[in-house]
């Protein structure tokens, strides 16, 4: 079964959040098993492409978008640190851009990236058996197969559409559907979800399957889903909800070359107090007291706008220290600054994107803190456990499928709420939790011993591909 999967990330070669882990992991473990498994993405201006790799010329073409041509050129990517094939789409001035998002004509990067994949498929006649898109950024791959005369070639391949977060969905307005390759007219109204073009809407409604990240996050989709809840809950027959899981092999603190010491489970403790070490020394904080972290986007799904006075509140009310790593919302951010200033030594924050810094964090803080409002899966809470990290959480999505709280004979701790009183409280449990040496040790023993890999995950897609064969 050959499977490409069509994504605007890919780890390591362009990352922003955890849709680029999974589809820089899954295809590798689905190479495993039974499929041939290839990921093909945009070209960025970044220091992978431009330094830690080559690309090889296989077709160049090119594509119409309201008149415009497009030339796009479809590489192969030559690099021994990624072990599944790699295509590359590369359009100048278009898609050779620094970052991932943030571009003001995204909606022309997105619809020009879509076109470009199929249209090689077409002209080299290259065959998939199924087309994986992620995220609405692919998703009108599904629609075009089927309505746009150039693809009736493709008409008979099959796509999946997984949903990573449906509070994104590429929304832009009737007025640019000239955008669009001519389709047939008849299928308008496919395009349309509350009187705009909406590319995930269009996915969900197209794709033979669609699935979610987690299976509590496609429940609570049908109830919330920025709009879409209707639309799930009719199409629930052809959905269904898949946990990530991580490349243990990547996140593996016996062989991380980013933290400072390795241990496994038989020497977490000494391997952790020394990554604990590390992070105290640069912070000056304590390394007596309970370290707690929180690596993310400052958005307001990650309830990252609570942190500021949650943090406020359990350092007034706690010896504890905090250490904080992610970007995102400014407001947020320049509150976290000032904090650091009123809390030197018990608290730090960290602005911007650092993976070395992440991975000390995940293998040093004695708890990880995620007080997501909406989490449609989590890396974060897999990876602290990886790490012998005791994650807390808020009960949703992943999070709610993947750590079970310590008062019901499981490893974390799990609040109800996306409140500072909640994020607080569940502190308070942590520090006690903390101060019992023997339990606490052998928590952190446990949890390293969890298999949250892709070996299960894996398998449930290809069950997913072969269910439409
Ligand atoms: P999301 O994709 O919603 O951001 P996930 O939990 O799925 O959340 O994945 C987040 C991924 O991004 C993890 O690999 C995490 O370690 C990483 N990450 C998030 N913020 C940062 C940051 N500021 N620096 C380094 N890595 C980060
Ligand atoms: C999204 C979600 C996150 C999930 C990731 C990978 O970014 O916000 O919860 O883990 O995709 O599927």
């Amino acid at each position: 079964m050959k499977i490409l999967h069509a994504s605007f990330e890919c780890y390591p070669l362009a990352k922003v959040g955890g849709l680029a882990d999974v589809v820089g992991s899954l295809p590798k473990f689905q190479n495993e098993i039974s499929a041939t498994s290839k990921v093909i993405m945009p070209y960025y201006n970044n220091d992978f492409f431009k330094n830690r790799s080559k690309t090889v010329d296989l077709y160049t073409g090119t594509i119409k978008i309201d008149k415009l041509s497009y030339e796009y050129s479809i590489k192969e990517l030559k690099s021994n640190e990624i072990n599944f094939d790699v295509l590359i789409v590369y359009i100048e001035d278009l898609l050779d851009r620094d970052n991932v998002y943030g571009y003001g004509d995204e909606v022309i990067q997105y619809i020009a990236f879509q076109l470009s994949i199929l249209n090689w498929l077409v002209n080299e006649n290259i065959d998939f058996d199924i087309i994986h898109c992620h995220d609405h950024h692919t998703s009108l791959i599904p629609f075009f197969v089927k309505y746009c005369y150039e693809f009736q070639k493709l008409k008979n391949i099959h796509t999946v559409l997984t949903i990573h977060n449906a509070q994104y969905q590429g929304i832009f307005p009737h007025n640019r559907i000239d955008l669009l390759p001519e389709f047939n007219q008849e299928n308008i109204g496919i395009l349309d979800w509350y009187n705009s073009i909406n590319p995930l809407a269009t996915g969900i409604k197209c794709a033979s399957r669609v699935t979610t990240v987690s299976s509590t996050y496609l429940e609570e989709l049908k109830e919330k889903a920025n709009g879409l809840e209707g639309l799930l809950r009719s199409e629930e027959g052809k959905c269904k909800g898949i946990l990530n899981g991580i490349d243990t092999s990547v996140w593996n603190p016996y062989t991380d070359v980013m933290i400072i010491k390795n241990y496994k489970i038989s020497n977490v403790i000494s391997g952790k107090k020394a990554n604990k070490q590390k992070l105290c020394n640069t912070y000056a904080f304590d390394k007596d007291l309970p370290l707690f972290g929180f690596i993310g986007r400052l958005v307001g799904e990650k309830a990252a706008d609570l942190l500021p006075k949650a943090i406020e509140q359990a350092l007034d009310e706690n010896r504890i220290n905090i250490l904080i790593l992610g970007s995102g919302h400014k407001e947020i951010e320049d509150q976290l600054i000032e904090l650091k200033e009123k809390y030197k030594g018990r608290f730090s924050a960290y602005i911007g994107y650092d993976e070395k810094l992440s991975r000390l964090i995940y293998a040093g803080v004695d708890f990880l803190l995620m007080p997501s409002r909406v989490e449609p899966c989590g890396l974060n809470q897999m990876y602290a456990l990886r790490y012998g990290t005791i994650p807390i959480v808020r009960r949703t999505g992943g999070l709610k499928d993947t750590v079970i709280d310590i008062g019901d004979g499981g490893f974390g701790i799990c609040h109800d709420q996306a409140s500072v009183w909640d994020i607080c409280y569940s502190i308070k449990r942590a520090i006690t939790f903390y101060n019992d040496k023997k339990f606490f040790r052998s928590i952190q023993k446990r949890i390293m011993k969890i298999d949250n890999s892709w070996n299960t995950s894996a398998k449930k897609y290809i069950e997913v591909y072969k269910s439409i064969q």
